[in-house]
């Protein structure tokens, strides 16, 4: 099960997010996720968990060519240089020769240095170190930015996406230009969203549970969701979405939930180092 990146490389359809979990927590999620049948596994610098995540990718029964790890560039290492050796360091920690996903984590348009760091991840492709390059949290202005000066697209924009902030032109912007939307919060941290009538409902007409309800409908909007949990049972649930579909008329029920907003930082604004 997996989606086609604009570079032609596939990339799997869900994931696990593993923010905030330590190197000790990661290890054993990953572990266990991975005999789970999860193949797409997200960290970031800033996370502080590449070493755990890494082990778990050292020992897993699996080839390394059936996983898809994921990791993101820090804010302070911004800049052409910088970001290389951010790369470097990361690739260290998780103790692999390559990454399959690399993402430039935030924007930060007040420093000014995300094309220039774009520059180097198109260099990190080119040296297959990096499979496939991308970003997240970034908006189309910033995406076109990027693209205009390198004439290099991001195969993937990872930003905030659930029932609650659906956003909706962002996804029409990434569905134009041959981007994969990739879903961060997909269960709204699992605040209100999993207790909303709306998700209860479904998942009671559907004998499925209501994160399983959410994650369906990301699936079913073609993105790819990677909810977290360190939870055995919680992780086997949140996997087990590809074989139940929602309606149209289930989506839209979905839709009325709209409204919540942000639980994250805003593109134009977030400062993270
Ligand atoms: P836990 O790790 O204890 O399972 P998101 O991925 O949207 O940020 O949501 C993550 C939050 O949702 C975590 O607090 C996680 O807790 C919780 N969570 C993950 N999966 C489920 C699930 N299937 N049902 C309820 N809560 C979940």
């Amino acid at each position: 099960m997996t989606v086609m990146l604009a570079d032609g490389r596939p990339m799997p359809r869900l994931g696990l997010g593993t923010w905030p979990m330590d190197d000790e927590e990661a290890r054993p999620a990953v572990t266990h996720a991975v005999s789970l049948g999860y193949r797409l596994i997200d960290t970031a610098a800033s996370y502080g968990n590449e070493r755990g995540v890494g082990a778990a990718v050292a020992d897993a029964p699996v080839a390394r060519e059936e996983l898809f790890v994921t990791t993101k560039l820090r804010g302070s290492q911004h800049g052409y240089d910088a970001a290389l050796r951010g790369f470097e360091e990361s690739r260290a920690r998780l103790g692999l020769d390559y990454v399959d996903l690399y993402l430039i984590h935030w924007p930060l348009p007040g420093r000014d240095l995300y094309a220039d760091t774009w520059r180097a991840f198109v260099h990190l492709r080119e040296q297959g170190l990096a499979r496939s390059i991308g970003v997240s949290n970034f908006t189309p202005a910033q995406i076109e930015r990027v693209a205009d000066e390198t004439g290099v697209w991001p195969a993937v924009n990872q930003v905030e996406l659930h029932p609650g902030f659906p956003q909706r032109d962002v996804r029409a912007w990434h569905a134009e230009h041959d981007i994969v939307t990739e879903s961060w919060s997909p269960l709204g941290a699992g605040r209100k969203l999993l207790d909303e009538p709306a998700v209860r409902d479904l998942a009671a007409a559907h004998g499925r549970t209501p994160a399983q309800v959410v994650l369906r409908w990301h699936a079913q909007l073609g993105a790819v969701p990677i909810p977290k949990s360190a939870n055995p049972e919680r992780m086997r649930q949140n996997f087990e979405v590809f074989d139940f579909s929602l309606s149209p008329e289930d989506m839209a029920r979905l839709d009325t939930l709209d409204g919540a907003g942000r639980l994250g930082g805003d593109p134009d604004t977030h400062v993270e180092l």
